[in-house]
């Protein structure tokens, strides 16, 4: 659920029926969520797993990174276009939730080429050296200039990376805000818009994606 769905459910419907259906496995893993976490409206949901999966289908990536695993539902629609030999490596701090994405990664056709680890992302973007072709950012808002500073060089030219919540409910606008979150997209939106290594486009989808791509 974002800002933009809370305000027009009717269109949200339309967007979705127009649109092709979301896989058996999808629908489970998302019912799921609803049933067994608290926090259920971070899943990414429709409309945004639709836009992961594309953008996996017409890239056909060989290394793609997640950061903020979740329940596993953008992993899985990062997964639809991996090359034969490409992997996703998706990660998470909690603990707690951490048997339900592995159920549905077992499930899947992919699960050879998912490894899920529980691990800081910061931590990870520090010790690897790994290149990715395809980035997709949706954790800890307060780190997100952070994770642009990390991820930069793990990019080579056409990487993509993908920030979600940049719009952050439409926080972004405040000129003064106290909230440290909307600080720290606002600084994000900023420094990818001053850099000139990339090119990119927000997307005003739910709440909001900055796609990147690296010249
Ligand atoms: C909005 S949810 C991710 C939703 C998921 N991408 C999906 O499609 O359903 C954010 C996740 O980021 C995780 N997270 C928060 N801080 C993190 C960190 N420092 N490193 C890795 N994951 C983190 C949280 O535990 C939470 O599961």
């Amino acid at each position: 659920m974002s800002f933009f769905e809370e305000k027009n459910p009717e269109m949200d419907r339309y967007l979705e029926t127009h649109a092709s259906s979301e896989p058996e496995i999808l629908r489970k893993l998302r019912r799921e969520t609803y049933q067994k976490t608290t926090q259920p409206h971070m899943i990414s949901g429709y409309q945004q797993g639709r836009l992961l999966t594309m953008v996996s289908q017409m890239m056909q990536p060989k290394n793609v990174l997640e950061i903020g695993t979740f329940t596993g539902y953008a992993t899985l629609c990062l997964t639809s276009g991996l090359a034969k030999d490409g992997k996703i490596t998706t990660l998470d701090v909690n603990e707690d939730l951490a048997y339900l994405p592995k159920k549905y990664f077992e499930e899947s056709e992919y699960a050879s080429q998912i490894e899920f680890k529980l691990q800081d992302a910061k931590e990870f973007l520090r010790e690897t050296d790994q290149i990715f072709d395809l980035i997709f950012i949706d954790a800890d808002k307060e780190n997100y200039a952070e994770y642009f500073r990390l991820i930069k060089p793990r990019t080579k030219s056409g990487s993509v990376v993908m920030f979600d919540n940049v719009l952050w409910y439409g926080k972004v606008l405040e000129e003064n805000p106290k909230q440290k979150s909307t600080q720290v997209i606002k600084e994000l939106n900023d420094l990818v818009a001053k850099d000139n290594d990339f090119e990119n486009l927000i997307l005003p989808l739910r709440d909001g994606v900055n796609f990147l791509r690296r010249k």
